[in-house]
């Protein structure tokens, strides 16, 4: 019995008809790209939340998590709304609302996570994605994992307020193991690219202890500068900016208006362009890393991580100090490369490195960590896993 099923005995006095997990991820490449109708190239970790549960004829929905102290949420599930659930519960509860209108009424979950929380390994999204699949197949609901993926997505925009893009659901529950899900964030297709770290290589994920929070407001600034850019440039998403020296020129012709208009604010279009260049060049650079994956030379996806970071930090600007550290520190280990993953401003970090250095990098990030005073970081071994599934 998981331990999941155990504690949900304990705490509702009856077995639970199933158990449904759902694993975190790091990005291997692709960030900032979701929600610019680009590419992603996502990876399961074998970290992630159970949930344990059964139906309910009362038609109340009750949560109940074994990392938070509080008793418990009970809401019924006709009366959910966005607004209506604050804290953690409003992620499944969230889910519960998303999945009303697909016969989903009553249960009593019991959530289970060994995910750090707050380090960018989206616990988030597999919080939602475990309640789903556990709702969905209690109640024989019918949506298949890419509109599961889009119904937890709308959960955390609309219920719970926080807007995200579809890569962190998607990556839950569409990955499998051994492979990377390259995604085509306007498409919705998906394709598995293998990725075999064998006995060669080591894909470390360094939690930097910078805890991050999506809600804080920097990640929707980045999401309206994208949006305004590309309504300057006439397109629909910054997907389709394909002359990217042209598209920095016209945004540069957009600069605030002169003479009588000069003191009207006009967008800051020397970040905008930054932001442009970084979504264009990532989604090449997934395209790149895609390729390498196939033709079976890991090695070199380093280069191209390390190019993404420089990105993030310089023309997207959500890296943080801890994490340009790691990734400095990681380099002059021998790590091939590295970056930061997920929305930025805290979280963790990516190094690929050869196995046989793996030790001597999680050192050196270990020593700039104790130089600067920092808290020490933590280290998980990222192995591409299975996405969500029943346990028991
Ligand atoms: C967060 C969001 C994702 C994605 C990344 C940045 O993880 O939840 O949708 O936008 O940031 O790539």
């Amino acid at each position: 019995m998981t331990h999941a099923a155990a504690a949900f005995e304990d705490a509702y006095g009856r077995p639970p008809e199933g158990v449904w997990h759902a694993p975190g991820r790091v990005n291997l490449i692709g960030e900032h790209t979701d929600y610019n109708d680009g590419l992603v190239l996502p990876l399961a970790l074998p970290q992630g939340v159970s949930v344990a549960a059964a139906r309910r004829d009362d038609g109340v929905l009750e949560v109940r998590s074994l990392q938070a102290a509080a008793a418990g949420h009970r809401v019924r599930v006709a009366e959910l709304a966005p607004g209506a659930v604050a804290g953690w519960a409003a992620y499944p509860a969230g889910v519960a609302w998303a999945l009303r209108e697909h016969g989903v009424g009553g249960a009593s979950l019991l959530i289970d996570s060994d995910l750090p929380q707050g380090a960018g390994l989206s616990s988030s999204a597999a919080l939602e994605c475990a309640t789903a699949l556990a709702l969905c197949e209690l109640y024989g609901a019918g949506p298949d994992r890419a509109e599961l993926a889009r119904l937890a997505q709308r959960a955390e925009n609309e219920f719970v307020g926080v807007p995200c893009g579809i890569m962190d659901q998607s990556a839950s529950l569409l990955c499998t193991a051994g492979h990377a899900l390259l995604l085509d964030c306007r498409s919705g297709l998906s394709t598995q690219v293998p990725l075999a770290l064998g006995e060669e290589w080591s894909l470390l994920v360094v939690d930097t202890r910078a805890p991050r929070a999506l809600a804080d407001g920097r990640y929707a600034d980045r999401r309206a500068e994208c949006e305004q850019a590309a309504r300057l440039l006439g397109v629909a998403a910054l997907r389709d900016v394909t002359d990217l020296p042209g598209a920095l020129r016209a945004l540069q012709a957009a600069r605030r208006p002169r003479g009588l208009l000069r003191r009207s604010s006009g967008p800051d279009t020397a970040a905008l362009q930054r932001r442009v260049r970084h979504v264009v060049t990532e989604n090449h650079r997934v395209e790149a890393a895609v390729g390498l994956l196939r033709a079976g030379a890991l090695g070199e996806v380093g280069a191209l991580l390390t190019a993404a970071h420089l990105s993030l930090r310089d023309q997207f600007e959500v890296s943080w100090p801890q994490a340009d550290t790691a990734v400095d520190a990681a380099l002059r280990a021998g790590a091939r490369g590295g970056r930061m993953v997920g929305g930025g401003f805290g979280g963790s970090v990516i190094v690929l490195t050869p196995a046989d250095r793996a030790e001597a990098v999680r050192a050196s990030i270990a020593a700039a960590y104790a130089e600067r005073g920092w808290e020490a970081p933590a280290f998980l071994e990222a192995v591409p896993s299975p996405g969500a599934r029943r346990l028991g």
